[in-house]
């Protein structure tokens, strides 16, 4: 058996176990990556990393709290309200901390907070003040900075404390994200050590899933079988919100219902994962809800698979994913002409051009059928803290799409065919037919890991893993 793991009478009754825990990342490597920040800052700069604000669902009842990914790339602090502050004035490397105040009050209703002891004694900072006291921070170091780094529009309670100061002392003013998010784009061993654990709970849900899908369930019955094991494994959740789609609810790419009841004889597409540790997740696997692809189903199958096998080949540092994409579209362009889906001339994006433009309605659905009508993403997004990670959108992403890769980034393969139901232009027999496999992947020194591996993702072991489950 290829997969990493094998049925087992206690999976089904799947108990929180000792699991081989990898460990907090330690307090001298955040020093150090505040080290590298610093130094990358221009001379007599001060830089302000915001927390994320807390979001009311309603009255006074918040949405789960998620901190910032750049305050837990830097200090893993997990606290709102509160400000990393990085200085090197006359080349002195400084680091100060804005936190809540201690307020028993508070605390009895939402729990312990570290206050300015905590912060300096837990979080290593030099110096740390209460949020009370922001404004009065800022105007201080403002005074003195030539080079302002912050980020409007992330956080509006410092925002509206912070752009009187700015404009007072008319410092220039950077982006943070341009030090921070480079420093994210390659992965450290203990960032990839959290990576793999992330992807080894999410690849056991997806063995789960398999295991326990039968005709009839709702999709959410299968979510919460997915999402149990993430919690019983000690991820914090679900990295994004988990995407579990029957049949044609499979053509909708972000699909959240997960309300309706799987049939048999379709396809279950489930694009879900968890978030260990701040670290993201990200696995698609598509499977027969019965157990059992049919022969068109397959066809289709069969042609994602070698999509997404060819660009885990071809990714190796040197590579841009931007060539990965194109290198899995390339396999799918030559499918889908085999099959009949897209018409031989359709054979290189130049040629599917020429005739777009002969036919002048680009995007119309009276022109022929292109790779973009059942391909419409791309192949790849950075994977790491965040699940669409540094780089994936934004000003810098053309950039970070177009760079080649070094060892130690980490992006997904995610490679999907989609037939939309309605589409008379398509075969029948393929319509309804939504396939996505998605694999968490990290360039190595000639190559790449994958990470999800221990989620199937061949036909026959698929069909054999839900065969021993019946
Ligand atoms: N789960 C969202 C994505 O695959 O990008
Ligand atoms: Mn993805
Ligand atoms: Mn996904």
């Amino acid at each position: 058996m290829q997969w990493g793991y094998i049925l087992t009478k206690k999976r089904m009754t799947l108990k929180a176990e000792a699991i081989h825990v990898v460990e907090e990342i330690p307090a001298k490597i955040f020093a150090k990556r505040r080290k590298y920040f610093i130094e990358e800052m221009l001379p007599d700069s001060i830089a302000f990393i915001l927390s994320n604000p807390e979001c009311i669902r309603s009255n006074d009842t918040d949405f789960p709290y998620r901190q910032s990914s750049d305050v837990l790339y830097l200090s893993s602090f997990p606290e709102p309200q509160s400000v990393l502050i990085l200085s090197n004035f006359d080349g002195k490397p400084e680091f100060k901390m804005v936190v809540r105040p201690k307020d028993r009050q508070r605390e009895i209703w939402t729990g312990h907070r570290l206050g300015v002891e905590g912060a300096i004694e837990k979080f290593a900072c030099q110096e740390a003040y209460t949020v009370d006291q922001f404004t009065q921070v800022v105007n201080n170091l403002l005074s003195k900075a030539k080079n302002v780094y912050y980020k409007f529009g992330q956080n509006e309670e410092f925002d509206e404390l912070f752009e009187p100061a700015w404009k007072k002392y008319s410092s220039s003013l950077h982006n943070p994200e341009t030090i921070t998010h480079e420093m994210r784009m390659v992965k450290e061993k203990v960032e990839l050590d959290l990576m793999r654990q992330a992807a080894s709970i999410s690849a056991e849900a997806h063995c789960v899933a398999m295991e326990v899908c039968k005709a009839g369930m709702m999709e959410y019955e299968v979510q919460a079988e997915i999402e149990r094991v993430f919690m019983m494994r000690g991820a914090s959740g679900p990295a994004y919100g988990s995407i579990v789609a029957g049949g044609e609810n499979a053509i909708c790419l972000h699909y959240s219902e997960n309300s309706a009841r799987l049939q048999n004889g379709d396809l279950l597409l489930i694009d879900a994962a968890c978030e260990y540790r701040g670290y993201a997740s990200d696995i698609t696997r598509t499977f027969p809800v019965n157990g059992k692809f049919s022969e068109e189903q397959l066809e289709i199958y069969n042609l994602v698979l070698a999509a997404n096998k060819a660009a885990i080949a071809f990714a190796k540092p040197g590579v841009s994913l931007k060539q990965v994409h194109e290198r899995a579209s390339g396999v799918l362009r030559e499918g889908l002409i085999q099959l009949g889906v897209l018409g031989p001339e359709m054979d290189s994006v130049e040629n599917e051009e020429k005739v777009l433009k002969h036919s002048g309605k680009n995007g119309n659905k009276s022109t022929p059928v292109i790779l973009r009508d059942v391909f419409m993403h791309g192949t790849s997004h950075w994977l790491g803290l965040d699940v669409h990670d540094v780089g994936t959108i934004g000003t810098r992403s053309t950039h970070a799409k177009t760079m080649p890769m070094v060892p130690n980034m980490a992006f997904t393969v995610e490679p999907g065919l989609y037939f939309d139901p309605d589409d008379k232009r398509l075969p029948k027999k393929y319509r309804g037919i939504g396939v996505r496999i998605e694999d968490d992947v990290v360039t190595t020194a000639k190559g790449c890991e994958v990470l999800t591996s221990g989620a199937p993702k061949e036909p026959e072991e698929i069909e054999e893993l839900m065969a021993i489950a019946r």
